[in-house]
């Protein structure tokens, strides 16, 4: 039980690497406040969690809205009381497309959700998390840290490495009121976040190159969500609790090989 008595906030808790870990959370005793723009993807993740005798709530935001995500943390801590772990993971792939193609509005919504969003969830769970000291785990990528070879995905790329930056930023100015704050870099993760992904022309700009022993020397396979909710519980936890501003990779050496 790493995190007993604790409350923890996942965003874009309602599928993928935000859904394992919402539960790995409650798991370890943790109450989990899962968060999403949709409804109906969040309350299958709580009642599974209730299911399972843990204790979760659904909280319906979009985290690139000021408005909604104050009222997120404000509904969150009204319930329960407090704030100890924070996981900004919810993002987007957007549209990936050659520069010249790339419209500046494309560029926004991808920045706006990936990189103002997680300023817009930390910054308002912060007033909490420095009440007793906290975690807060940010969902970047191999993109835009290790790899910069996916050529098109150049919005995607840059709010991931935007992400690490805020990360380490934040992490100094946090230290005082011991809340940690980390980022973690997947490689290829089992999800649908392909689904929502709009590609155009790539072939235009990308360059292929062939990896004839797969792209994850350690597995020959993409990881598993809860491969990555493992690495965030280890950070959200006190196991981790001299780690602080630093990135962390989970990709089964996919950056090494490609990078
Ligand atoms: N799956 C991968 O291969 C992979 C690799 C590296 C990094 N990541 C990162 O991991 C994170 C989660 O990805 P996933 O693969 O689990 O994707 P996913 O699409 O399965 O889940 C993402 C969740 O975020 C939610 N979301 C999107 N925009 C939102 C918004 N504005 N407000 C609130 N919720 C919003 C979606 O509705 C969805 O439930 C993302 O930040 C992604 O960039 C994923």
């Amino acid at each position: 039980m790493q995190l007993k008595d604790k409350v923890a906030l996942v965003t874009g808790g309602g599928e993928g690497i935000g859904k394992a870990t919402a539960v790995l959370f409650a798991e370890q005793g943790a109450r989990v406040a899962v968060l999403g723009r949709h409804r109906e993807n969040l309350d299958p993740v709580v009642e599974q969690i209730q299911k399972d005798g843990g204790e979760a709530m659904a909280v319906c935001a979009d985290i690139s809205d000021p408005k909604e995500m104050q009222a997120a943390i404000a509904q969150i801590v009204e319930r329960w009381n407090r704030l100890d772990v924070v996981f900004a993971n919810a993002g987007v792939n957007g549209v990936w497309a050659p520069l010249e193609e790339l419209e500046p509005e494309e560029w926004d919504n991808t920045l706006s959700i990936n990189l103002k969003g997680t300023f817009l969830t930390v910054k308002y769970a912060v007033p909490h998390l420095k009440k007793a000291g906290g975690s807060v785990i940010v969902n970047a990528s191999i993109n835009g840290t290790r790899i910069f070879s996916n050529t098109g995905a150049t919005a995607y790329s840059s709010s991931k490495a935007g992400q690490v930056a805020f990360t380490k930023m934040v992490a100094l100015e946090l230290a005082p009121w011991k809340v940690r704050v980390n980022v973690i870099c997947p490689g290829a993760i089992e999800s649908n976040i392909d689904d929502n992904t709009e590609r155009r022309d790539l072939d235009k700009v990308q360059m292929p190159v062939e990896f004839p022993e797969g792209n994850q020397p350690l597995e020959h396979a993409p990881g598993k969500a809860r491969q990555v909710a493992q690495l965030v519980l280890f950070l959200a936890s006190d196991l981790s609790d001299h780690i602080t501003g630093t990135e962390i990779w989970v990709d089964g050496a996919e950056s090494l090989i490609k990078g």
